[in-house]
């Protein structure tokens, strides 16, 4: 299987991606918030990609099942019940609700995936489970790194690590199924740079310093642990949830918020 790795959902369009295995990694936060919710017992996350379509969806959903949850600006949106920070997405929260998910890059990579083969969604939190996923999935695959839209460059450093991280993973499972594209080679020489030190990178790199500026300093040390929560996200129609396997494992597990902090 051939890996590839976009720096930037931000320069891609939902053409190029048609048909590709894709896994969409937003490590601060928004995988980490939608792998949360799903293992707390949350029954779906519809990514969307404006505040608008938001409004516009949940107009047409029951009220007492439905949340909106996401950030403008690492903030809480303005009439929504939840912002982006995981630790908000609780068990007592979440359990049983639909939650409409709009975030400035996550989300929208995740819709962007609309016509993908397959699409998955991965953090350091659950990565071995998506090293286990492609691996079943034995096709070629691109890890597409959200990134920042406010950047020129579109470019987030803990992204492209999570995404080395994974191809070393993969690499040592087993070097001879997997080819790399150069872009992959670029994300396993920058994984292996920061490798002993992903709580410290995500401290420093630009939206980590961003985030504790806001006050969200705690979640960076939870998006940094490495497989706390055991399920892999995916794509179903419109709307992300967890397999039925992973369901039923973490339906006799603790919920996820108790497993990462
Ligand atoms: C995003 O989707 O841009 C992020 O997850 C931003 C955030 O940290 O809330």
């Amino acid at each position: 299987m051939k890996i590839d790795v976009a720096f930037s959902a931000t320069h891609v369009d939902e053409l190029q991606l048609r048909d590709k295995n894709v896994l969409v990694i937003d490590v601060l936060r928004s995988s980490t918030t939608v792998i949360t919710a799903l293992a707390n017992g949350a029954r779906e996350i519809i990514p969307v990609a404006s505040v608008e379509s938001a409004v516009k969806i949940s107009g047409s959903l029951f009220g007492d099942v439905t949340l909106r949850g996401g950030e403008r600006n690492g903030r809480i949106i303005q009439g929504f019940n939840l912002g982006n920070s995981p630790l908000e997405y609780t068990e007592a929260t979440v359990k049983g609700k639909s939650i409409i998910f709009c975030t400035t890059n996550g989300a929208v990579a995740m819709t962007k995936c609309r016509y993908a083969r397959m699409m998955g969604v991965t953090g350091f939190v659950n990565i071995s489970k998506s090293v286990e996923l492609l691996q079943g999935v034995e096709e070629d695959a691109l890890l597409l790194c959200s990134g920042r839209a406010g950047a020129t460059s579109g470019f987030s450093i803990e992204d492209t690590v999570c995404a080395g991280m994974m191809i070393d993973m993969l690499l040592e499972a087993d070097a001879a199924a997997v080819e790399l594209a150069d872009s992959s080679l670029a994300a396993l020489s920058l994984y292996k740079r920061y490798a002993r030190s992903i709580p410290k990178l995500l401290r420093e790199c630009d939206h980590g310093k961003y985030l504790a500026e806001i006050g969200f300093e705690e979640d960076l040390a939870l998006c940094s642990k490495v497989d706390t929560i055991p399920v892999v996200p995916i794509l179903q129609g419109t709307s992300v949830r967890l397999k039925r396997d992973d369901r039923q494992t973490q339906e006799t597990e603790e919920p996820a918020q108790n497993v990462s902090s």
